[in-house]
């Protein structure tokens, strides 16, 4: 028999859950601290939007890019917040995220081409360059340095194969907001060696205190080379909806529409609407959301701190915190096993993250209440008590 899956599947590290898949199927009283699915309900007035589109009969086939309103919106949304000059018809609105970079990755890369990531990554971003024909190279920032961006420790791993370079701004894991000085470092880069950046800022609306995000492609000369991809994921709490936008030049636009409408022809039509109400209706809603992901993020890290053995850099966008462990004497791996085993407390390994991530575990604040965390936060700092 000759059936066989595509080499491009066979090639492809496979996807790792990581300690959700270790958590699932477990009995016992487990707090859920290792996915990054908002504990906030999506708005009623997105909700309303949505239900009245599809009430209004949009159930049909629309705009292969997205519909004109939403398009007008981003574009409207990203010249406002980000600095970014783009049309409508330079934005695609995509299935969140996720296939926002899959198809800038698929546009962009061929065989034998590299994609360099800095880590702590996001996993994510490996599968889709690999299916791309891509190679992953690494380059690994120094936690010592708040895993700050450093030419030094990024550009010996640029070689004459690459093609691109892949920024998660704010990080996921670590809570960086990049700085606009470090921004203009991975800018200088991708300038001098023709680098195309994708830039995953599906965490852009969610910075706390003093933090400013910055979009890369705001940088001078940065326009042309920069993909930036956002999503109504995590800010509006529409994780199940699957809605985000590819946002670039149109001579970069062009090939990753060429991608999204053969993969999908286009985004539900209905749904769009309701990112339409997101994006237009009273900012104070997204402000409130922010607000409690900010007093879930005070919790959390004030009481990581004041566990043994424990140090937690402050956050300062996204939902996630990213304690250093190292001092235990486990490995990340080690100290999530135990830390669900012994407590139910389910928090990823840092070194889900690659190795540059080692020492530290990764906490999602941005999951769970209030009263959830403080019962995680006891359960967490009982262990490191024992040890
Ligand atoms: C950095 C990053 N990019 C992309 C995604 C996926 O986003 P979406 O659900 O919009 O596809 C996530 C989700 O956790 C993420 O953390």
């Amino acid at each position: 028999m000759s059936i066989r899956p595509a080499r491009r599947i066979t090639d492809t590290s496979p996807k790792n859950f990581g300690m959700f898949a270790k958590a699932i199927g477990m009995e016992g009283d487990l707090i859920h601290l290792e996915l990054g699915m908002p504990a906030e309900d999506t708005p009623q007035h997105i909700k309303d939007a949505t239900i009245a589109a599809l009430q209004a009969g949009h159930v049909h086939y629309s705009d292969l890019q997205g519909i004109p309103e939403l398009r007008s919106a981003i574009a409207e949304k990203l010249r406002r917040q980000n600095g970014l000059d783009l049309l409508p018809d330079e934005v695609i609105v995509t299935n969140g995220l996720t296939q926002a970079s899959f198809a800038a990755f698929m546009a962009f890369l061929d065989e034998g081409d590299e994609c360099l990531l800095l880590a702590p990554y996001y996993s994510q971003h490996v599968g889709k360059a690999e299916l791309a024909g891509a190679k992953v190279t690494i380059a690994p920032l120094d936690a010592a340095d708040n895993f700050s961006i450093n030419r030094a420790l990024i550009e010996p791993f640029i070689t004459p194969a690459t093609r691109a370079i892949a920024l998660i701004n704010p990080c996921n894991p670590t809570g960086r907001v990049y700085s606009r000085a470090e921004l203009q470092t991975l800018a200088n880069i991708a300038l001098d060696n023709d680098l195309l950046v994708f830039s995953d800022e599906v965490y852009s609306d969610i910075v706390y205190d003093w933090a400013t995000h910055v979009s890369i492609a705001s940088l001078p000369g940065m326009k042309e080379r920069t993909i930036t991809m956002g999503a109504f994921t995590k800010s509006h709490a529409m994780d199940g909806w699957r809605l985000g936008y590819i946002a670039a030049d149109t001579s970069l636009i062009g090939p990753c529409m060429k991608m999204t409408s053969n993969e999908v022809t286009h985004v539900n039509t209905f749904i769009q609407y309701g990112a339409v109400a997101a994006l237009t209706g009273d900012p104070q809603v997204l402000k409130g959301m922010v607000d409690r992901d900010c007093a879930r993020r005070d919790l959390v890290v004030t009481r990581l701190n004041r566990m043994p053995r424990v140090t937690c850099a402050p956050v300062e966008g996204a939902i996630y915190a990213f304690p250093d462990i190292s001092a235990t004497g486990l490995t990340s791996q080690e100290c999530a096993d135990r830390l669900l085993a012994e407590t139910g407390v389910v928090v990823e390994a840092g070194s889900f993250y690659g190795s540059a991530g080692e020492g530290h575990l990764r906490v999602c604040f941005g999951c769970a209440d209030l009263p959830v965390l403080e019962d995680a936060m006891g359960r967490m700092h009982r262990f490191f008590d024992t040890l």
